[in-house]
């Protein structure tokens, strides 16, 4: 198949990426850059400004500014709909631009970064809908007192996302923190800084005004750790590792900001004797190599009821091997390169791993070959795992699925729970009381039946133990991004 040529715009958008601080193009203070790497020949094709604590020091008073002088707050609620409905559009308009850009920083299949800029433009257009429509509240109060509670906004906003699903993580941040009036100062991860920008960019052109949504690049421990301990952010909402997370409660302390982590996951998959064998196949690997295994609810530990288990096995391994490895831009591409040299090391090691631990490698199980310089990992299924062994414990983050047998239901919620995580879990089976006792025996803050992985705009996303806390999406953001303040009128 063809390699898709490279749009002009994207060509023209590489010669010179800044960050947008208070609505102008910026470099970074110090004038320092790094370089953001293609995965798929670990060569440099863009370089970035290397933003630092000065420049997130900009970023926020610009986002303060922004903030107290009510530019955006004080709209018509009606009008901030207009605006963000009319980013979601450009979102989609911009797509094949948008999903070239992904393709290029994340290594990841144009179609499947095509989907992802879907989800962004719905997400945005989801919370489109929602000025308009949350409200406070009148209290119950004697004839002498009128009581009213009010819901703002909760100030300015730092948002710290990842190198999954840079686009689809930037709308989980932005979007309800605008609906709720807010300004945000959002830190893209180093690996892939450039849609942010893009997406910046686009704001601006749909009428967010200047300083409402501000982006600074730049590494974690520089960029992301001041904009964490910023004393002048209300709120941090971050997506990463859980070991960040910590870092990021850490940074938090010193002014109290309210914080909402969605951290790392090992999400159990389970496949029970009465499933639909065909379809849990396809979709199981789907759930644990999609993105080359680099998504945060991916379904990596496979447990598999004992009458079924080598017939799974064999068609799991049938299915993986079916999928073609490539580069990006190519469209019949199944699975592209993981992001980093650092993820390469990192998955590899952790193949390695499983193999000392004595799994079984029943398919892929190291590098792919033929693919000069990039970072492509084969699709690797392990079988005789037991869930004790690192390789069922630790995110992996690669393609790289672990198939556990298990005795019955009990032992498969049991064995499904035996983990420090908690962000997703799926249960496959035909027997529908089986699967609602079996979902709600999970701890888990998203259970699938019969499917693995979709997600919406409208529905709660979050995880329970170490995979973090708060919930977004939905509802559940208007809540995180807004607070209620109560006002006591004394009419005597
Ligand atoms: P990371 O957690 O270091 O990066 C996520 C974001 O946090 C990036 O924007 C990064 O710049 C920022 N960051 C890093 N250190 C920071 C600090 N001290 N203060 C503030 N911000 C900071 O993830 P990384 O290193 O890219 O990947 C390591 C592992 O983390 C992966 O192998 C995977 O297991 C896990 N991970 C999980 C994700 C998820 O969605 N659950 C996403 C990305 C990584
Ligand atoms: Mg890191």
């Amino acid at each position: 198949m063809a390699q898709a040529e490279v749009l002009p715009e994207v060509t023209k958008f590489l010669e010179a990426p800044k960050m947008l601080i208070g609505g102008k193009p910026t470099e970074a203070t110090r004038g320092q850059t790094f370089e953001t790497i293609d995965p798929s020949t670990g060569k440099s094709f863009a370089e970035v400004p290397r933003g630092g604590v000065e420049d997130i020091d900009a970023a926020v008073a610009a986002a303060r500014e922004a903030f107290e002088d009510r530019r955006w707050t004080s709209l018509r609620p009606g009008k901030r709909t207009e605006i963000l409905y009319k980013l979601g559009e450009l979102i989609k308009r911009n797509m094949a631009e948008l999903s070239q850009l992904e393709a290029l920083d994340a290594g990841k299949p144009v179609s499947l970064a095509s989907g992802e800029m879907w989800v962004a433009g719905d997400v945005f257009r989801y919370y489109a809908g929602w000025p308009t429509k949350f409200f406070g509240e009148t209290n119950p109060s004697d004839d002498n007192s009128f009581i009213f509670t009010l819901r703002e906004p909760v100030g300015v906003c730092g948002g710290i996302i990842p190198w999954n699903f840079p686009m689809v993580m930037a709308s989980w941040k932005v979007a309800p923190a605008l609906a709720c009036g807010n300004t945000i100062v959002l830190k893209p991860a180093e690996q892939t800084p450039l849609t942010a920008l893009r997406l910046a960019e686009l704001a601006l052109e749909a009428g967010v005004p200047e300083g409402v949504f501000n982006v600074v690049t730049g590494l974690g421990p520089e960029a992301g750790q001041a904009l964490a301990q910023h004393p002048d952010v209300d709120k941090i909402a971050f997506t990463g590792s859980t070991e960040v997370g910590r870092k990021i409660l850490h940074a938090s302390e010193g002014n109290l900001k309210r914080v909402s982590l969605e951290l790392g996951g090992k999400s159990p998959n389970i496949v029970f004797a009465d499933a639909n064998l065909k379809r849990a196949t396809k979709t199981s690997m789907y759930g644990v190599f999609s993105n080359s295994g680099q998504v945060c609810t991916a379904g990596t530990r496979i447990l598999v009821e004992k009458p079924i288990h080598d017939e799974f096995l064999n068609s799991l391994v049938e299915a993986t091997q079916s999928m073609k490895l490539g580069p990006p831009l190519e469209e019949d591409t199944g699975m592209g390169p993981v992001v980093s040299q650092e993820q390469f090391d990192r998955v590899t090691g952790y193949i390695e791993i499983g193999k000392k631990e004595g799994a079984e490698v029943v398919t892929g199980g190291g590098p792919a070959e033929g693919f000069d310089g990039g970072y492509y990992v084969q699709p690797t299924v392990f079988a005789g795992v037991r869930n004790d062994m690192q390789i069922a414990q630790e995110e992996i983050f690669g393609p790289v699925a672990a198939v556990i047998e298990v005795d019955d239901v009990d032992a498969a919620i049991t064995t499904a729970n035996d983990t420090m995580y908690g962000l997703a879990a799926a249960v496959w089976t035909s027997d529908i009381s089986k699967a609602l006792r079996v979902a709600r025996g999970l701890k888990a803050g998203t259970v699938w039946v019969n499917t693995y992985g979709p997600t919406d705009a409208s529905v709660s996303f979050g995880g329970y133990k170490q995979s973090g806390f708060g919930r977004e999406l939905g509802v559940h953001s208007i809540e995180t991004y807004t607070q209620t303040k109560s006002v006591w009128v004394n009419l005597k």
